[in-house]
């Protein structure tokens, strides 16, 4: 019989785990289910051990893995729940580098979080597969391998591509797999499960260029954004209205890469939120007719969003409307 995870191998259960690690964040779950078991921003705060939480931080401290209490050792903070509070000095730093794994010391650690607060399972149980981007370098695979053999002892390990696995994920093993991510949008040809490498085409368009179109589009529009963490409470105002809120007391020395890093979550939620992708070539006739979205930002302020939706996307198809510069390369 097998189990909730049930896989079987030669006749043994196995609790195969799959990893996909991307720019905006890792993937980490059982094979077999269907959704992932958690989706854990890539990007880790680094801070001083020192420091001593206040009241108000007392959330439970499972997310925190302290690498050792010395003085001078730094402490990591990972997922939501760790990550978006606001603390004096912690950096925010990812592991990712061009679709790859690039700071070795950095992933250990979020694979240390995901082996005993996500899996919470000692990792010489379960064969692991990852997922890595076709142009993904030899010393990288190397060092992964390396890294689940002789770190984590897995029983078994499997590079596989990103692009082979969607084609697969769609029931076909011959395809042309367009991955629009954060960091970049690339298109593979895959055949007969093999991804053509030396065909794959890229363009550093994605979702992170997204965010930076939103901010252009609401700074020319003069609508501030507000970090959410800035703001402790505000009134209830009518659409177009002025906001009213009163700010967050906070502590000092928050680094500009946390609250830079909080800021485009910020916008990419506005993104999610709003976007569109026109169904046919772009016409500003036709985007004024769309029925507009409602956005409230943070501070309260709110308002409806109509033919702005398209612009935002349109960047990624149209040169003349952003990037012309940035083509598939
Ligand atoms: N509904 C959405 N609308 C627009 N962009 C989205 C939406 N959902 C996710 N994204 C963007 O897609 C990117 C994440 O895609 P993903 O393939 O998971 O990235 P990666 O593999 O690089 O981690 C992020 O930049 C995110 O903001
Ligand atoms: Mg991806």
């Amino acid at each position: 019989m097998s189990g909730p995870n049930g896989m079987l191998y030669g006749g043994d259960e196995i609790g195969a785990l799959v990893f996909d690690p991307g720019h905006h964040s890792l993937r980490v779950g059982y094979a077999q289910e269907d959704t992932p078991k958690a989706d854990i921003p890539a990007v880790i705060g680094v801070g001083p051990a020192t420091h001593i939480p206040d009241a108000e931080e007392k959330v439970p401290d499972g997310n925190v893995t302290q690498s050792a209490t010395k003085k001078d050792e730094l402490r990591y903070y990972i997922d939501v729940t760790e990550l978006h509070v606001p603390r004096p000095n912690m950096e925010v730093q990812t592991y990712m580098k061009d679709g790859q794994i690039d700071n070795w010391d950095l992933f250990e650690k979020m694979l240390d979080y995901c082996y005993s607060k996500v899996i919470r399972s000692p990792s010489e149980h379960h064969p692991a597969l990852f997922t890595e981007a076709v142009w993904t370098t030899r010393p990288a695979r190397e060092k992964l391998a390396e890294l689940l053999f002789e770190k984590y002892q897995a029983p078994a390990f499997f590079l596989v591509k990103n692009a082979v696995l969607a084609a697969f994920a769609n029931g076909k093993s011959t395809a042309l797999v367009v991955d629009a991510g954060a960091s970049q949008t690339s298109a593979i040809p895959v055949i007969d499960g093999y991804a053509l490498t030396s065909a794959a085409a890229r363009s550093p368009l994605g979702g992170d260029h997204l965010a930076s179109q939103a901010k252009l589009l609401l700074a020319n529009m003069h609508i501030h954004m507000l970090p959410l963490y800035s703001i402790q409470s505000k009134e209830v105002i009518r659409e177009r209205e002025r906001a009213r809120y009163t700010p967050r007391v906070l502590p000092a020395g928050l680094t500009s890469s946390w609250q830079q890093y909080m800021l485009k979550r910020q916008y990419e939620d506005f993104v999610h939120t709003v976007a569109q992708v026109s169904e046919m070539v772009y016409d500003e006739r036709t985007a004024a007719s769309v029925p507009g979205v409602h956005y409230e930002f943070p501070g309260g302020y709110h308002q409806d969003f109509g033919p702005e939706r398209f612009k935002l996307t349109e960047c990624l198809f149209e040169q003349t409307l952003g990037a012309p510069h940035l083509g598939m390369c």
